[in-house]
């Protein structure tokens, strides 16, 4: 049978977030990812802009960006709650520059309680774990009227590469439809910055992630 790309997660188990923690420490690749991010925040973003991102996991990201963006404030969203106790550890020492909610970004108003309007949304790896277009596409809609016009949407995610033969999970889909997806929401000067790993003829999970934006 061929296999299915993609990945079952148990993301509210404890043990299961702390291994997956240590086992996706970033690589060079990712970090390059991160980078990406940091750029076009600080191009498109006020200095002491409010950044929120979606399923912050262990808050690699967030302490990427908090350590070089000395003046933001930052909200993480995820329903994990021992993802959740691994980012306040690892942010502790920014403060009140952080804060964290948890979530399910499918069911319940997470825009509803965000501390400040956000000037940008990001995410990492994590709107594919939502289920399929229709899920990332409730997500889209919901970022785009919770941000002030010219706020950024910036999601950093696994996707299906053209061209490859191999069956990917629902969440997984072209960079095209993401884009599609984007406008549909209301983003408009959407294009995918770059692509990450790219695997098509023998990809595995961790091959494949872009880095799609919009603009309110
Ligand atoms: C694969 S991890 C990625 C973590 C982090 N963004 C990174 O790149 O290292 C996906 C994260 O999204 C969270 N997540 C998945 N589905 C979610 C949902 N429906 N609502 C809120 N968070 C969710 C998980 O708990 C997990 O922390």
């Amino acid at each position: 049978m061929t296999e299915v790309i993609g990945a079952i997660h148990q993301f509210h188990e404890a043990d299961y977030a702390e291994d997956w923690a240590r086992r996706f420490k970033p690589t060079p690749e990712r970090l390059h990812l991160f980078e990406t991010i940091l750029q076009q925040l600080d191009s498109a973003i006020p200095a002491e802009g409010h950044v929120v991102e979606l399923g912050i996991g262990p808050a690699y990201l967030a302490e990427y960006l908090l350590t070089r963006l000395p003046q933001i404030s930052y909200e993480g969203v995820d329903f994990s709650e021992p993802m959740l106790k691994q980012a306040g550890s690892r942010l502790e020492r920014f403060g009140a520059r952080v804060q964290l909610q948890q979530a399910d970004l499918l069911q319940d108003s997470w825009t509803a309680n965000l501390s400040r309007q956000p000037a940008a949304i990001v995410s990492t790896w994590a709107l594919h774990d939502l289920g399929g277009q229709a899920q990332t596409s409730q997500v889209y809609r919901a970022c785009a009227p919770a941000l002030p016009e010219g706020g950024i949407l910036l999601n950093g995610d696994f996707i299906k590469p053209d061209g490859t033969r191999h069956p990917f999970e629902a969440g997984r889909f072209p960079i095209s439809r993401h884009l599609e997806l984007l406008e549909e929401a209301g983003f408009s000067a959407t294009r995918c910055l770059h692509l990450w790993e790219e695997e098509i003829e023998a990809p595995t999970s961790a091959h494949n992630y872009a880095c799609l934006v919009g603009i309110v």
